[in-house]
Parts: structure tokens; sequence; C-alpha cells
């Protein structure tokens, strides 16, 4: 099977502090510069600021002032209550939406200028694939996007991927919702995004795919290099992909808790069973839990 990541992939990304340490390093991932695989390094993506961002609609207050750095390459997952802000917070950081006051930089780029120069690609919950265009043609649409060449090769392997093969022809409208989510996925991934977000990306997804994409998705963004914003609502699938986990409060959200997740990769689905894992898991669960409010009407 063809690498269904491109070729531009591989770049460093130091070992410095919690969020990174689990990284494996460099010149193991991609040995040297410009491997046997074809692999040529990346500049490293750079880290994202968050200065005192906020968001309200209307009368409603859905993010308490943000001040955040997101490491460049790693794995950030966001978990928190429902409504609380999390998508909000994904939207801002996709240039989708400008922050009521405050600033968000991706290195010295806002998101909007990322977003617009195709150095982002996002899977959202409603998917938003092209009704008109097969699986087939809403992935390349995805690399076309991003300005990447043609590879129908990689596209098919990436639709293999997340468990497509065989619905390449099928529109939009002929799938599940889990199988529109896969579509969106794979099509976030056709674009090799510099910054990858995504929205509750397993959430209409059976157990087994699920877990077949916890374990082989993370080695492709893994050998990007892209930085990777994960919302989800489950706490063992956020510490099993992630290098930190960001427990939000209620709205208007902040960050209770900033829990970092120092496993080594790859993390096999046997991972959860050991002590550590545990541990951490138990951590961000008494962290949504004091960011509850207390019981009566807010
Ligand atoms: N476009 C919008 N217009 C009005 N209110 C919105 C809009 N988007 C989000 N909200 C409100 O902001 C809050 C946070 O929403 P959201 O970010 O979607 O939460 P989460 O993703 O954590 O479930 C909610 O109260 C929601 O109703
Ligand atoms: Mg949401």
């Amino acid at each position: 099977m063809s690498r269904p990541w491109p070729c531009w992939a591989s770049r460093s990304i130091p070992a410095c502090g919690t969020a990174r340490s689990s990284r494996r390093p460099v010149a193991e991932r991609r040995g040297g510069p410009s491997s046997a695989s074809g692999i040529t390094a990346r500049e490293a993506a750079p880290d994202i600021l968050l200065q005192g961002v906020t968001r309200d609609f209307g009368a409603v207050a859905a993010l308490a002032p943000i001040d955040l750095r997101i490491t460049g390459g790693a794995v950030t997952a966001l978990v928190g209550p429902s409504g609380c802000g999390k998508s909000t917070l994904l939207r801002l950081l996709a240039g989708l939406i400008p922050p009521s006051r405050g600033h968000i930089l991706v290195g010295a780029e806002t998101p909007d200028a990322l977003r617009r120069r195709a150095g982002l690609a996002m899977a959202f919950q409603d998917a938003a694939l092209l009704p008109w265009r097969s699986v087939r043609g809403n992935v390349a649409l995805g690399r076309a996007l991003a300005r990447r060449p043609r590879d129908p090769r990689a596209d098919e392997a990436l639709i293999g991927l997340v468990g497509l093969a065989g619905f390449e022809t099928w529109r939009p409208a002929e799938l599940s919702g889990g199988m529109r989510q896969r579509a969106a996925i794979a099509r976030a991934l056709a674009a090799a995004p510099e910054l990858l977000l995504l929205d509750e990306p397993f959430g209409a997804v059976d157990e087994l795919t699920r877990e077949r994409l916890n374990a082989e998705l993370p080695p492709l963004w893994e050998t990007a290099g892209a930085t990777v914003i994960l919302v989800t609502h489950s706490v063992t699938e956020a510490v099993r992909l992630s290098d930190r986990v960001l427990v939000m409060t209620p709205r208007p959200a902040r960050i209770a808790a900033d829990i970092p997740v120092p496993l080594p990769r790859p993390r096999a689905e046997a991972l959860a069973a050991t002590e550590r894992f545990a541990g951490i898991c138990a951590a961000v669960r008494a962290a949504l839990r004091s960011a509850e409010p207390a019981a009566g009407p807010r």
C-alpha cells in the first residue's frame, strides 16, 4: 500500500516539556532529512498562541478569556461538558469566526491566513461534504483545495484506512452518519495540513472502526508532524491519542486543567489496561468533575 500521507511529511518536534516528551526523537522518526522512504524534512509546525481570547454570541458568553500556548506538532485533546465552548474554540482556531476579544496566532499568522493558504484542515461534526461529489471526489477535493498534486492512489489508501473501500463512488446522502464522518476525516487527511482540527471525529463511528482509527491515524499525523487539536467526549480516547488533555469548564469556558500525557508511542489498545493510563484518565475525570458547577441554576 502506498503511503497515504504525502511525502513532505516528517519534521522536528523537540522534546521539551511534558506535552512533547512522549514523542520519539525526530532522527529516529525520519532517518535524516531525506530518508530512503523519500520523506523530506519540513519546517517545524509553529506553536499556537491564544491571548485573552473570548467569544460571545449576543448575550451568551461562550468563552471566558483564554490564554494558552499549544505546542506545534503535538496532539492536544479538548474535553468538557456539552455546550461549554469546545466547538467554538475549534472554529476560532480554524479562522471561521473571529474572537470577540483577544488574539490568536499560529506562529506569525492568524488562523484566517493559515486557512486561506490551506495550511489547516478540519473534520467537524456536521461532516460538510459536497453532496454532489462521491467519497472519492470529496477526498480528492481535500487535496486539490490544499493545492497538493493529484494522487489517486494515496486517496484510495486513505479511503481504505477509514474503512470506506468499496464506497468510493457513493455520494454523502447514500452514506450513514458514521461513514460521512469517516469520509470527512479522509478528506482532511488528504489535505496534509499543518494544523488538523477534529471535532468529535469518531462520534458517529462504531466501536470497532473507532478502535482501528485510534490505532491507525496517529502514525499518519505523527509522521507528518501536524499539530492536531481534537475534541472528544471520551476520556480514554483523549488520553490514548493526545500528548496533553485540556479540560474545559462549563460555559463560559476556561481551561480548568492542563494534564500532560507522557505515555510512549505507538499506543496500542493494551496500553489502556495499564495503571499509568488509568491514572491519567482518573486525573482527567477528576478535573471534569471539579469543573462542573455546583448544583442549581446557572
Ligand atoms: N453560532 C452561534 N450562535 C449562537 N450561539 C452559539 C453559536 N455557536 C455556539 N453558540 C453557543 O455557544 C455555546 C458553546 O457552544 P459550542 O462551542 O458548540 O459547545 P460544545 O462544542 O462544547 O458543545 C453554547 O451555549 C451554544 O449555544
Ligand atoms: Mg461541539
